[in-house]
């Protein structure tokens, strides 16, 4: 069977991208996510992979980004000249970087906002976040960060999305609430729905994917299933923290080191 034979539901072919028209934030991205599928965008900061989602739900105008060169395509259809309001009719739900809940609405009030007629999906993000049930006439300002991520993603989920993307759930959340958000990645993508997570936290990410693409200064230099990503060397010191010797470190740290061994050969 070749490689291409199951449909892929979004794919991104050779996409640069620029920001204020000087900012070479990609520099040719090829990326491919089959129908079904979790993939994930792995890369230190900077890298460009919130550049990528934002190529992918409309968003880079409100940065001052644009499209030079590529193609995104979604079910098919050009996404590349389409405002945000159509990725989200065409089916792309989208978790955003930092959460963005409205700490002044409650709990239900942030699910209705993103589709308000809606009732029998409030009750099924409900049913799914069951700690958001409990809380449904509650600020969302009061909630923790770990329940504001589930907001965010429930919230997302009211559109009844296709593809859902998210930026970098696991940021500032304690190890516990990540797994348990990952727990969440992998329940959504059983009930059907494709998704596109970017993270830093590679652990988690591999763990839930089925396949990862690593971004390094707008290009993808490495790309393979998340078991194979497990297993290689430099995707273990730079990425899982488990270099030489076996104990964790940072990807600052193993630079520090890498580069101090530089030094002294
Ligand atoms: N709004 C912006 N304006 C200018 N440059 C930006 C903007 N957003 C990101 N960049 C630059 O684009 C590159 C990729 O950034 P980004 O996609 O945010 O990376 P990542 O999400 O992997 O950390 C970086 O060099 C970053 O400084
Ligand atoms: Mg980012």
């Amino acid at each position: 069977m070749s490689e291409h034979s199951t449909s892929a539901l979004l794919e991104v072919t050779g996409l640069e991208v620029t920001y204020q028209d000087v900012i070479h934030a990609l520099r040719g991205v090829t990326m491919r996510i089959p129908t079904g599928a979790i993939v994930a965008v792995l890369g230190p900061n900077g890298a460009g992979k919130s550049t990528t989602l934002r190529a992918v739900t409309g968003l880079l105008d409100f940065h001052r980004g644009q499209i030079v060169k590529g193609t995104v395509a979604f079910d098919g259809t050009d996404l590349t000249r389409v405002p945000p309001a159509h990725a989200v009719r065409l089916g792309i739900g989208q978790v955003l970087e930092g959460r963005r809940i409205f700490g002044s609405m409650t709990v239900e009030e942030n699910l209705r906002a993103a589709s308000f007629e809606d009732r029998d999906m409030l009750e099924e993000v409900f049913t799914r976040f069951e700690v958001l049930a409990e809380r449904r006439r509650q600020l969302a300002g009061y909630l923790s960060g770990g329940e504001q991520q589930m907001l965010a993603i429930g919230r997302a989920l009211m559109t009844r999305p296709r593809l859902l993307v998210l930026d970098e759930p696991s940021l500032g959340l304690a190890p516990l609430i990540v797994d348990h958000i990952g727990q969440i990645i992998a329940d959504i993508r059983a009930a059907g729905t494709t998704v596109l997570l970017v993270e830093q936290n590679t652990a988690m990410a591999l763990d839930v994917a089925d396949h990862g693409y690593v971004l390094e200064n707008g290009r993808v230099v490495m790309d393979a299933d998340s078991e194979t990503l497990r297993n290689d060397p430099d995707i273990m010191e730079f990425y899982l923290g488990r270099g030489e010797g076996g104990e964790r470190r940072h990807y600052a740290d193993v630079k520090h080191y890498r580069r101090r061994k530089r030094w002294l050969s």
